[in-house]
């Protein structure tokens, strides 16, 4: 089996580049965040708050989580109701990185996600997949940007949807979740020694693209 294990940090545009090489590679997209999501959603819902390690934990018996590719979508099923569309809020996002930071939410997830591996061609994304979930994986790739250029492109995806929140905002919850994620005890982001970089600060899309599916076919050509 070929596994891509693709980490960083957040609005570095891993999913969107990630979704279309796996369509193009015809591997499967295995997105991460939305199961941290997911999990962060239920406690919101719950009226928990998601930094309590023992309310979170406390919780976990009663998650099920499934991923489904609906027209080359992942959708992911909380409970059986999907909630592809309800976890991308920003207090949901917010809330993710929260319960992330609890070693029991990780280890509920950490099989489930090495299970996908094991019998399909994947490629994942996520912050501690080249580092802890898929160690042996094929090809590795840490993709960042600048927190400046990344708060750019969130705000005016932001702008576009009709949001009126100030860049300011933006680039303060970017920064916030970074030392969030790359701060905690528990499979912290960081980059795999053996992961190549890319960094997409200087790059549009389409260079981006380009840059990622050159990484990806060059590291698993002959494996
Ligand atoms: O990629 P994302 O923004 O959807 O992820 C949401 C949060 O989930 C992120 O702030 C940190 C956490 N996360 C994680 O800790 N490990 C992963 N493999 C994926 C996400």
């Amino acid at each position: 089996m070929i596994s891509v294990a693709i980490d960083g940090p957040s609005g570095a545009g891993k999913s969107t580049l990630a979704k279309r090489l796996a369509k193009e590679l015809g591997y499967v997209y295995v997105d991460t965040g939305a199961m941290y999501r997911s999990i962060g959603l239920y406690t919101l819902r719950c009226g928990q708050d998601p930094a309590d390690a023992a309310a979170v934990e406390a919780l976990l018996p009663q998650i099920s989580l499934r991923l489904a590719l609906i027209d080359g979508t992942q959708h992911i099923y909380l409970n059986g109701e999907d909630v592809s569309e309800a976890i991308r809020a920003e207090n949901v996002g917010m809330a993710a990185s929260a319960v992330a930071v609890h070693p029991a939410v990780r280890s509920f997830l950490l099989e489930q996600q090495r299970g996908l591996a094991r019998t399909q061609n994947v490629l994942m994304d996520g912050r501690d997949i080249g580092t802890v979930v898929l160690p042996n994986a094929t090809v590795k790739v840490f993709l960042t940007a600048s927190a400046e250029s990344r708060a750019q492109r969130r705000w005016n995806e932001l702008r576009e949807k009709g949001s009126s929140d100030d860049y300011d905002t933006v680039l303060a919850d970017i920064r916030r979740r970074d030392y969030q994620d790359s701060h905690r005890a528990a499979a912290p982001l960081r980059q795999a020694a053996d992961a190549v970089l890319l960094d997409t600060s200087e790059l549009d899309l389409e260079q981006s693209f380009a840059a990622l599916r050159r990484i990806v076919e060059q590291g698993a050509a002959g494996k």
